[in-house]
């Protein structure tokens, strides 16, 4: 029986712990034997690796984070610890790895490849959704829910109390989070380092619209312009003229129970990873295509009965019939 072994690299997402269970059964389905490396790179370099068994994975759907961990490993930037994790690997015969992480874990896993040969497949899995050539990375829906769970919140007191809030999501240099919160929270201004931005010129505006009714404001920032916080205070206190409060959501962007969404594709990404890499892959990401909006006419719609697309129901037929069809 060949051997694949799983890990989770840099910061955690909510959706790693449904993706690791079925890791592990999809593995046994595929008769393969599946072994976890807990602790990311760092765990692989110190041998902290464990064969898996269904009990292992059982009730961890529903909990946010990696119950394997993970880490932001600086050591595996090293040759050195490189060769120890591939020899940690090699002495339990594992020839597969699946990696769940962002871009630079994906660079790491690529130079570890090219170095000991071990094929790797990598699951985009960040909640900053800023991995080029995937749609959507693992993690990203839940973020979404927590910071909106929190918007709304905030939104009862700014309105209380005719207030502007300032709030800062996470995404490094991507305003992705930031963007669809904004959207989806009927916030009233939205700052990302993609859009430029010019306070004289949304000035005006805005106190056209508070001249107009308005008596509170919603103001998403994303963490890639946080260097602005005080000029954006000082420009709605002292330009526009309203009392302004400052609320940095912080890492509880990163917990809570994986949504459905999540569950979901983890589910998708993990069936794709192991597919890859019993196909030939050697060191690819799996990548999730962009949906786009279209045009249909109204009677080819309204007379064409729905159909569950064939991806879903191929996923399915498994948990539907044991392998019994
Ligand atoms: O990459 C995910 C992320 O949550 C970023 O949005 C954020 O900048 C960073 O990780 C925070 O890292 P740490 O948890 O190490 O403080």
């Amino acid at each position: 029986m060949h051997a694949i072994a799983i890990l989770c690299s840099g910061g955690d997402v909510s959706g790693m712990n449904p993706a690791i269970k079925r890791f592990v059964e999809y593995a046994f389905a595929k008769t393969l034997t599946p072994f976890l490396v807990y602790d990311g790179y760092e765990g692989l370099i110190d041998d902290r690796i464990q064969e898996a068994h269904y009990r292992d994975v059982s009730n961890i759907i529903t909990q946010g984070g990696t119950f394997i961990g993970s880490s932001r490993s600086e050591r595996f930037m090293l040759p050195k610890h490189r060769k120890q994790a591939a020899l940690n690997l090699k002495k339990r015969h594992i020839a597969m790895l699946v990696i769940l992480g962002g871009d630079g874990s994906f660079r790491g896993m690529h130079i570890f490849y090219r170095e000991h040969g071990i094929a790797c497949c990598g699951i985009p899995s960040t909640i900053d959704n800023d991995i080029a050539g995937t749609f959507y990375c693992l993690g990203v829906d839940t973020a979404l829910g927590m910071i909106r769970t929190a918007i709304d919140a905030i939104r009862d007191t700014a309105a209380s109390l005719n207030r502007a809030f300032v709030i800062e999501t996470m995404g490094r240099e991507c305003g992705y989070l930031a963007l669809v919160s904004a959207l989806t929270s009927g916030a009233e201004l939205c700052l990302i380092p993609e859009i430029p931005y010019d306070f004289k010129a949304l000035t005006g505006s805005i106190k056209q619209q508070l001249h107009k009714g308005r008596h509170y404001m919603i103001i998403v920032v994303s963490e890639g312009i946080a260097q602005e916080h005080e000029t954006i205070i000082s420009w709605l206190q002292n330009d526009v003229g309203i009392e302004t409060r400052l609320n940095v959501l912080g890492h509880l962007q990163r917990g809570g129970t994986p949504s459905v969404y999540d569950r979901l594709m983890a589910y998708r990404f993990i069936t794709y990873g192991i597919d890859g890499l019993l196909q030939g892959e050697k060191s690819s990401v799996v990548c999730y295509g962009a949906e786009r909006f279209h045009y249909r006419q109204v009677d080819e719609v309204a007379t064409t009965p729905y159909e569950i697309e064939a991806e879903l129901l191929a996923l399915g037929q498994h948990v539907c019939t044991l392998g019994a069809s």
